[in-house]
C-alpha cells in the first residue's frame, strides 16, 4: 500500500519538515545521534542532518528511500537511510541518544507494544524517545492518519508505553497541518517526550 502511495515525483508528505520538529525544535540537539523509525521520504530525517544532528532513518518503501537519498543529496547533507521492515530490524541496544517516531501509527496495538519495547532498547542510557502522531479526536476531522481508533495515542496510553522512562512532555492539542497532501487540515495531534533512566 505504502510503495503504492508513494508512486510518482511528488512528496507525499512535503520536503519540509514536521510542524512539531519545528515547534520542538530546542529538543533536537546538533550532535546527538537520532534513530528516525519509518522515516518515509526524508523530510524529517534531512531537516534533523540539517540541524546537525547524526540521523538514522528506517523505512521500508523502496520508493520513500529513494526519494528520501535524492531530497538529502539536493539538500547537501547525508543521513543514513536504511531499506527494511521495522520488524524484522536488528535493533541495537543503547545506540541513539534519540529514538523518533513521527506519525508512525499503522502499527496496532499489539505490535505497538513490540515496536516501543524495541525503540526503548535502542535508546541510550538517559537518551529520549520522541514521539508525534494522532489522538483519537482525529477520527472526527479525517485530515491524516489511520482510520482505526486502536492505532491512536491518548495520553494515558503514551504515559504508560515506555516502564521506568521519566515523561518530559505529553501534550495533546490541535493545530492546522499543511504537510503535503497527505496531512492537510485541522489535526488532533499529540508530542511526546520521555527519557530513559541513567
Ligand atoms: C504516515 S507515514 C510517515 C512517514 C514519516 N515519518 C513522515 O512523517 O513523513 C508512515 C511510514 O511508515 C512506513 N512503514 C509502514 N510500515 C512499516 C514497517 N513495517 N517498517 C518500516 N516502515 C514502515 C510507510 O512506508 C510510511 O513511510
Amino acid at each position: 500500500m505504502w510503495e503504492e502511495r508513494y508512486k510518482g515525483d511528488d512528496y507525499l508528505f512535503g520536503t519540509a519538515p514536521a510542524r512539531f520538529l519545528i515547534e520542538r525544535a530546542d529538543r533536537f540537539a546538533p550532535g546527538a545521534s537520532l534513530l528516525s523509525v519509518a522515516e518515509g521520504e526524508g523530510r524529517n530525517a534531512v531537516w534533523l542532518a540539517e540541524r546537525g544532528l547524526s540521523v538514522t532513518g528506517l523505512e521500508f518503501a523502496p520508493s520513500a528511500v529513494a526519494k528520501a537519498q535524492r531530497l538529502a543529496a539536493e539538500r547537501g547533507v547525508s543521513p543514513t537511510f536504511v531499506q527494511t521492515d521495522v520488524f524484522a530490524w536488528d535493533w541495537p541496544e543503547g545506540a541513539f541518544d534519540m529514538v523518533l517516531g513521527v506519525f508512525i501509527q499503522f502499527v496496532a496495538a499489539r505490535e505497538r507494544t513490540a515496536l516501543f519495547a524495541r525503540m526503548a532498547r535502542a535508546v541510550r542510557p538517559g537518551g529520549t524517545i520522541a514521539l508525534h502522531g494522532y489522538t483519537p479526536k482525529q477520527l472526527e476531522y479525517r485530515t491524516g492518519g489511520p482510520g482505526q481508533l486502536e492505532n491512536l495515542y491518548t495520553p494515558e496510553l503514551l504515559r504508560g508505553a515506555f516502564p521506568g522512562f521519566t515523561v518530559q512532555l505529553c501534550e495533546s492539542y490541535e493545530a492546522e497541518l499543511s504537510e503535503g497532501k497527505a496531512h492537510a487540515g485541522v489535526s488532533a495531534l499529540i508530542d511526546f517526550f520521555a527519557q530513559k533512566p541513567l
